[in-house]
């Protein structure tokens, strides 16, 4: 028996795979929706004998993917793909997304933006009107990273969006270390209300690699309900 909030996750990651067509290549996301999609996906080529290649956004996705017999290959192996299915952890009425809240978000977005389409999978809880009460993770480089910190900081003022301090990713009392072997910043900002902006005005910094702002990437969003409802939305 599955508690709501699993059921959520699964029933949306069971209408993605509607989504999935023989042949296909395909981005496999991170997290713990992901992880439902992957299973499902197993199932359909160990049991109905379904054709797909997949390429992960985690050492995680690709040791679950190896697991229950998915072929694993990389991106610059597979060069495009058809179709990427990830999580996310906001998720506003224009499709656009925070993501990152797992640590994968910078090859979660090269594999997504190198693919016809992005769909995420979703419980209901991630929907938002408008993003930033989840902390934006911005993945930087360890060299100096104080000093970016304190770039990203100083710019987000004289943008009027910090609303707290910048926090580095631990995992338990060292730095949280990305598969990339990069370094995490949480930005707690409340409300962002240019997320276009931020975007872009935060990938200039020097030391900074990446962010968890997914502007025009996402194509569908399948929400899943407690209840077993599914919605889909493009
Ligand atoms: C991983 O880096 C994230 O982008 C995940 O997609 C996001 O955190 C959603 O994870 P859950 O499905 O576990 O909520």
């Amino acid at each position: 028996q599955l508690s709501p909030i699993d059921t959520a996750k699964f029933v949306a990651a069971k209408r993605a795979c509607d989504f999935v067509e023989d042949g296909m290549r395909l981005g496999l996301g991170t997290g713990s929706t992901a992880a439902w999609l992957v299973r499902c996906l197993g199932e359909m080529v160990r049991e109905d004998g379904l054709r797909i290649t997949g390429v992960p956004t985690s050492v995680r996705t690709a040791e679950l993917a190896r697991q229950v017999g998915i072929t694993v290959t990389s991106l610059d192996e597979a060069k495009w793909l058809d179709l990427t299915i990830d999580g996310a952890d906001e998720v506003d009425p224009e499709l656009n997304l925070i993501k990152g809240g797992g640590g994968a978000l910078l090859q979660e977005k090269i594999v997504a933006t190198a693919s016809d389409r992005m769909l995420v999978i979703a419980d209901v809880s991630k929907q938002v009107q408008a993003l930033g009460a989840f902390p934006l993770p911005i993945e930087v480089v360890p060299f100096g990273w104080r000093t970016t910190k304190a770039l990203i900081e100083e710019t987000l003022t004289s943008l009027d969006v910090l609303g707290d301090q910048a926090s580095l990713r631990l995992n338990g009392d060292q730095a949280y270390v990305t598969d990339e072997g990069n370094y995490i910043l949480d930005l707690h900002l409340g409300r962002i209300g240019n997320p276009r902006q931020l975007a872009l005005v935060v990938n200039q910094i020097p030391g900074v690699v990446e962010n968890g702002l997914f502007i025009d990437i996402c194509d569908v969003v399948i929400t899943g309900h407690g209840s077993g409802k599914v919605e889909v939305r493009d």
